[in-house]
């Protein structure tokens, strides 16, 4: 696991940006996996700022609320066309997100599934953090061996998303998103995390023992992990002075 820290949000989504830029330059056929919320809003800007070339690249969405049409304001769906797809040249097609509305929800998850293997599987799958450490909506407790599949969302989550919901009382009580076995296939997976109040969840992920308590634990068993953070968010981290050498003195070749 690399842990990249950086001053402020604006710079740590610059490198994220950069890594995934450098990886559509030299695979414009490339797989992405995608992430929602609040975090991964500064990367999709600069994303978008770069003007790449995106015609080719397949995206899948990690998860959506169960329950919520596609044209709701909070979905997952207009997240994505709002904030990032209607900025680019991806074509429609190339985007997935699961279906949150469909009557047999375990026969969409089953096709998501396929499609990603259809699809090559994913090259990159951006991820943030539930500030109870869950991924996608892996929530704690979650069987770090699951698959596409329909989760109930912890209180603690709907309290945090109350926020663009006008409410908690407004929040659905489930979503679709990928397992975290699922999760666990991309070839490259990148975290970004941003603020205080997801220190603790970065820190139990990162230098913790591997549990579903706090399902980002288990990018501890993945081969290529990139972790991007703020100084906020690295602030409980026991080993954050070793990670900014480690960065500050990265060999050249090695560089992002
Ligand atoms: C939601 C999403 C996650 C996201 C998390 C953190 O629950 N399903 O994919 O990482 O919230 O959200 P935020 O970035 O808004 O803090």
């Amino acid at each position: 696991m690399e842990i990249i820290i950086q001053p402020d949000p604006a710079a740590a989504a610059e490198i994220a940006a950069r890594l995934i830029a450098r990886l559509i330059r030299e695979k414009p056929g490339a797989v992405l996996g995608l992430a929602t919320g609040g975090t991964p809003l500064r990367l999709y800007c600069e994303l978008v700022k770069m003007k790449l070339d995106w015609r080719k690249i397949t995206t899948f969405n990690l998860d959506e609320y169960a329950g919520l049409p596609s044209q709701h304001p909070q979905s997952y769906h207009s997240f994505m066309r709002e904030k990032f797809f209607r900025h680019i040249n991806i074509a429609g097609n190339n985007t997935h997100i699961p279906n949150g509305m469909a009557k047999d929800i375990p026969a969409i998850c089953e096709r998501y599934e396929k499609k990603i293997r259809a699809a090559g599987g994913i090259d990159l799958q951006l991820l943030g953090i539930g500030t109870d450490g869950h991924i996608g909506f892996n929530e704690p407790s979650s069987s770090l061996a699951s698959r596409t599949r329909i989760k109930t969302l912890t209180p603690r989550t709907r309290r945090d998303n109350a926020r663009f919901f006008g409410g908690e009382k407004n929040v659905p009580h489930h979503a679709v998103t990928m397992g975290i076995g699922t999760i666990l296939e991309a070839r490259h997976c990148l975290l970004l995390a941003f603020g205080r109040k997801k220190a603790r969840a970065i820190a139990a992920a990162a230098e913790g023992p591997v549990t579903a308590r706090n399902p980002a634990s288990v990018l501890q068993m993945h081969p290529k992990v990139t972790v991007c953070l703020d100084a906020a968010a690295a602030s409980c981290l026991e080993m954050k002075k070793y990670y900014r050498w480690v960065y500050e003195n990265k060999p050249d070749w090695q560089n992002i």
